[in-house]
């Protein structure tokens, strides 16, 4: 059963969430909604709050302090808390008053105009975004949900507000789609007919392209992909494997690796089975910068990896994979991959060019050619560590 107090205990145990909620319960007018409500509801760990005010904001936003990114047009602001969160880093909390959106023309910014929470509430994506609580001191808090929006969270249930809200913003396809996927919760008949007639591409590309990032930050990004696909055709290019049989050892190999961009991995994993120059141009259109491009395409090419898959001493594997990004050698998978990621890249020389250039190697190619045979030598284990030896093996 969804249990409010439950759910305020919940946002309490939130950085700043006693604080904030306090000021909520001496503000009035004023709400906590969408995400962080639905989360706490269902008793999952809260995430940033939203507030929303009605009426003006301003004595809010000054007993909150901190500093405060106002968007007039939209009655909307960012506040960063005075107080850091548990890593030190900043804790936002968005404020926002009361408004209804209207839409000129599809997929473009809304108009605005001020009212109540309860008809704030009705400008909302899906139902169980539209339910707003407010603390009431010491007593049981408030809920105002739109119709239905407490029987749609019980039940798992996603549904749009209104016909028109895909029309309006179609980027409401890829929250649907997240949301399938995060929560378990399945698009309700009506809901999934409007999503496959709207038509994103009244959305800028780095619009579009802001919403795909979010559903590839997903704990399963894939689930939120294959919601995507089957919410609307117009999501994801054609042609996707969407359950790509290479990817799970692939972010085995790169669990210790570090700074990677897992995100990246998975978009080249699900392309190899699809035109790779036009997933790379549609890329571009959402906005990817060069170097997440190479890596899709060089991921998504079997070409890519077979030098790799033919090395088979470690000198060899090592001429394969320097240079290539640890994405894409991640996708070539098997034992190369894994002695190149997890002991072979961490292989280096003691000596440099210089200790060759003092022994009397001239300079030139030559150095390099010289280093590149003792480096060999190290990894296929011909010499053993240490200067002498690779000087030695250098000047051979
Ligand atoms: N919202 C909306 N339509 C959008 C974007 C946002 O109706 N295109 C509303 C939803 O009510 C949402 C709220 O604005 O709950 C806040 O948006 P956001 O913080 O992006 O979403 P959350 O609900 O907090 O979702 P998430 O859990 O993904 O952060």
């Amino acid at each position: 059963m969804l249990n409010p107090s439950a759910a305020l205990d919940r946002l309490r145990t939130l950085p700043a969430g006693p604080r904030v909620l306090g000021l909520v319960a001496a503000t009035p007018g004023a709400w906590v909604v969408g995400g962080a409500v639905r989360d706490a509801l269902l008793d999952l760990d809260a995430r940033e709050l939203d507030l929303v005010v009605e009426g003006d904001p301003t004595g809010l936003l000054d007993a909150l302090g901190g500093t405060v990114v106002a968007h007039e047009r939209f009655g909307t602001a960012t506040v960063t808390l005075p107080e850091p969160g548990p890593a030190g880093e900043p804790l936002t909390v968005d404020v926002a008053r009361a408004r209804r959106e209207t839409y000129a023309v599809p997929g473009a910014l809304p108009d605005v105009e001020f009212t109540t929470v309860a008809e704030d509430l009705h400008r909302r994506d899906v139902s169980v975004n539209a339910i707003a609580l407010r603390p009431a001191g010491e007593g049981e808090p408030e809920l105002l949900a739109v119709d239905g929006a407490l029987d749609d969270l019980g039940a798992g249930v996603l549904r749009v507000l209104h016909d028109r809200s895909f029309a309006d913003d179609p980027t409401r396809l890829w929250r649907v789609a997240r949301y399938a996927a995060r929560l378990g919760f399945a698009a309700d008949a009506h809901t999934t007919a409007l999503a496959a007639r709207a038509d994103p591409r009244s959305v800028s590309g780095p619009r579009l392209g802001s919403e795909l990032r979010l559903a590839l930050r997903e704990p399963d990004a894939l689930a939120a992909l294959r919601a995507a696909a089957a919410l609307n055709d117009g999501l994801l290019p054609a042609g996707l494997d969407l359950d790509p049989a290479r990817l799970p050892a692939a972010l085995e190999l790169l669990s210790g690796a570090g700074e990677v961009r897992r995100d990246l991995v998975l978009l080249a994993a699900c392309a190899r089975t699809t035109d790779a120059a036009a997933l790379v141009d549609w890329l571009g259109h959402l906005g990817f910068g060069s170097r997440e491009l190479d890596i899709v395409a060089a991921g998504s090419r079997s070409s890519t990896y077979m030098p790799l898959q033919r090395a088979q001493t470690p000198a060899e594997i090592a001429r394969a994979a320097r240079g290539v990004p640890l994405e894409v050698v991640a996708l070539a998978g098997g034992e190369q991959a894994r002695r190149w990621i997890d002991e072979l890249r961490h292989v280096g020389l003691a000596i440099t060019g210089e200790d060759l250039l003092g022994a009397g190697v001239p300079e030139g190619p030559e150095v390099g050619r010289r280093l590149q045979a003792a480096l060999d030598q190290r990894l296929d284990g011909a010499i053993p560590p240490g200067r002498d030896a690779e000087l030695q093996a250098a000047l051979a």
